[in-house]
C-alpha cells in the first residue's frame, strides 16, 4: 500500500463497512449476533473479499473466517491480524469491522503487486467478541487458541435457544468448537486495527494512534431475589422489592467507580423477571462491568462493590448472587511492535500518538499466545462508539491501510 493510494483504499473500506452492516439481525438498526442468518451471511461476504484479495480461506469451529496470504516460502509463520464481525445491539458499523477490512485491503495490494513477504499474513474475522447473544466475551479468539469454556454449551440466549443448538442450526459442530487450535509456535505476532471508540485522537486532531496497553475488565451477571407481591396491598414496610434493592446496587457501582481516577463501572443490562406495572418485583438480574488499566485498582473496586451489594441485600431482606462471565487482565502491547507500528504510522505520513485502550479487544486473548500490538483509527462524531452514530473518515481509513501495509513489510519475527 503506498500513500498515494490511501483515498481509494479508504473509500473501498468504508463502502464495504456499509455493505456489511446490511447483514443485520434487525431491519431497523445494525445488530449482528453470533450465528444468526445475518451473521452467517456476513461471514460469507468476508470470505469472498478475502479470496478476491488472494487469500486461502477457512472457517474454524466457532465460525471465525481466516484468510491466509502465503509468505515467500510456503508454511512460513504467520503475522496474524484481525478483529470481530459481531456487534453490540444497535451498534456502530466500524467497531471490529475496520480490523478486518483494513488488512484485507493491504493484502489485496500485496497481491496486485505480486509481492510476498518473509512471513505469511493471516487475517482473522473473529465470529464473536461482543457476546451480545449468549453473554459471552472473546468467545472466538478463545476458541481459536483452543481455550473454549465447554460450560457455555448449555447456556441459553434471550429467546431460549441453547448455545449448542444454535451451533447445529448454523451448521457447526459443538464438539469441535475448539478443535485444531492455532499453534502458538506458528504465530509470529498479532496486530489489531480498531476504531478508537473514544474522543482522544479526535480532540487532538490526529488520525491514528499506537496503543500502549489495553485495560483489564470483569463482567458479572447479578441476580437479586426478593418477594413478588401485589402493588396495591403489601404495605411499604413489609416489602422485599428486588428492583428497589437493585437500583441501590446500580448506584453503588457508579459511586465506587467515580471515587477513583482510572476506574470505570457500568450496569448496561437490567431485567425484571415477569415485570408488570402492578406487581412488586420479585427477581431482577443485571450486569456489572468494571474496568481499569491497573488490575489491583479494579480488583479492589470489585471487592467493595460486592460488599456493598451484600450490605444492601441484608438491610432490605433480599438475596443476591453473582456469576462471573468474564475476567481479563490488563494487557500491555509489545514495546518492540509499538515502535514498529509508530515507524509505520510516520512512514504513512501521520503524526505518532501513543495512547491506552479503555475498550477490550481480541488482542487481549491473542496476547496469551504471542506478542501483540494495536493501531487505533480516529473515531468521529465526538468519539461515540457502541452506537449507530459511530463514524470514521475515508482519509483516516486510507491512512490506516497505508500504515498497516508499511507494518506488514517492516515486520520481522522477534529474535
Ligand atoms: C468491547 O467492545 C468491549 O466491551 O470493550
Ligand atoms: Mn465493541
Ligand atoms: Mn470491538
Amino acid at each position: 500500500m503506498i500513500p498515494t493510494d490511501i483515498d481509494g483504499a479508504g473509500r473501498d473500506i468504508l463502502a464495504r463497512a456499509q455493505a456489511l452492516a446490511r447483514h443485520s439481525d434487525s431491519p431497523d438498526h445494525y445488530t449482528r449476533t453470533w450465528l444468526t442468518p445475518a451473521h452467517r451471511a456476513a461471514a460469507a461476504q468476508i470470505a469472498a473479499w478475502m479470496r478476491e484479495a488472494g487469500m486461502d480461506v477457512r472457517t474454524d469451529g466457532a465460525g471465525s473466517v481466516i484468510g491466509r496470504y502465503e509468505g515467500e516460502s510456503p508454511g512460513a509463520k504467520a503475522l496474524v491480524t484481525g478483529s470481530h464481525y459481531d456487534s453490540v445491539r444497535n451498534g456502530g458499523k466500524y467497531d471490529g469491522i475496520l480490523g478486518i477490512l483494513v488488512p484485507i485491503a493491504c493484502v489485496a495490494d500485496l497481491h496486485r503487486r505480486g509481492e510476498r513477504l518473509p512471513h505469511a499474513i493471516e487475517v482473522v474475522a473473529f465470529a464473536d467478541e461482543e457476546g451480545a447473544r449468549f453473554q459471552t466475551s472473546f468467545l472466538a479468539s478463545r476458541a481459536l487458541l483452543g481455550k473454549f469454556d465447554a460450560a457455555l454449551l448449555g447456556r441459553r440466549d434471550a429467546a431460549g435457544v441453547r448455545f449448542d443448538e444454535a451451533m447445529r442450526e448454523a451448521g457447526l459442530d459443538p464438539a469441535a468448537i475448539a478443535a485444531n487450535p492455532a499453534d502458538p509456535a506458528r504465530l509470529a505476532a498479532y496486530v489489531e486495527v480498531h476504531i478508537e471508540q473514544g474522543p482522544v485522537l479526535l480532540g487532538e486532531g490526529l488520525p491514528l494512534g499506537v496503543v500502549t496497553a489495553i485495560a483489564g475488565g470483569t463482567r458479572h451477571l447479578v441476580t437479586v431475589t426478593g418477594a413478588a407481591g401485589h402493588a396495591g396491598t403489601v404495605p411499604m414496610a413489609m416489602r422485599h422489592d428486588a428492583l428497589a434493592a437493585a437500583a441501590e446496587m446500580v448506584a453503588a457501582v457508579e459511586s465506587r467507580a467515580k471515587s477513583q481516577a482510572g476506574l470505570v463501572g457500568t450496569v448496561g443490562l437490567l431485567e425484571v423477571k415477569d415485570g408488570t406495572g402492578n406487581v412488586i418485583p420479585g427477581e431482577v438480574s443485571f450486569t456489572v462491568d468494571i474496568r481499569s488499566g491497573e488490575d489491583a485498582l479494579r480488583e479492589a473496586a470489585e471487592r467493595d462493590v460486592f460488599a456493598a451489594f451484600d450490605a444492601i441485600a441484608a438491610r432490605r431482606g433480599v438475596a443476591v448472587s453473582a456469576r462471573r462471565n468474564h475476567a481479563v487482565r490488563a494487557t500491555p502491547c509489545s514495546p518492540r511492535l509499538q515502535d514498529l507500528l509508530a515507524e509505520s504510522v510516520a512512514a504513512a505520513g501521520a503524526p505518532v500518538r501513543r495512547l491506552p485502550s479503555g475498550a477490550g479487544h481480541d488482542a487481549m486473548v491473542m496476547a496469551e499466545a504471542t506478542e501483540v500490538c494495536m493501531l487505533f483509527i480516529r473515531c468521529g462524531a465526538g468519539g461515540v462508539s457502541h452506537n449507530p452514530a459511530e463514524t470514521v473518515t475515508e482519509a483516516d481509513a486510507g491512512l490506516a491501510a497505508a500504515a498497516v501495509g508499511e507494518f506488514f513489510r517492516r515486520f520481522r519475527q522477534a529474535a
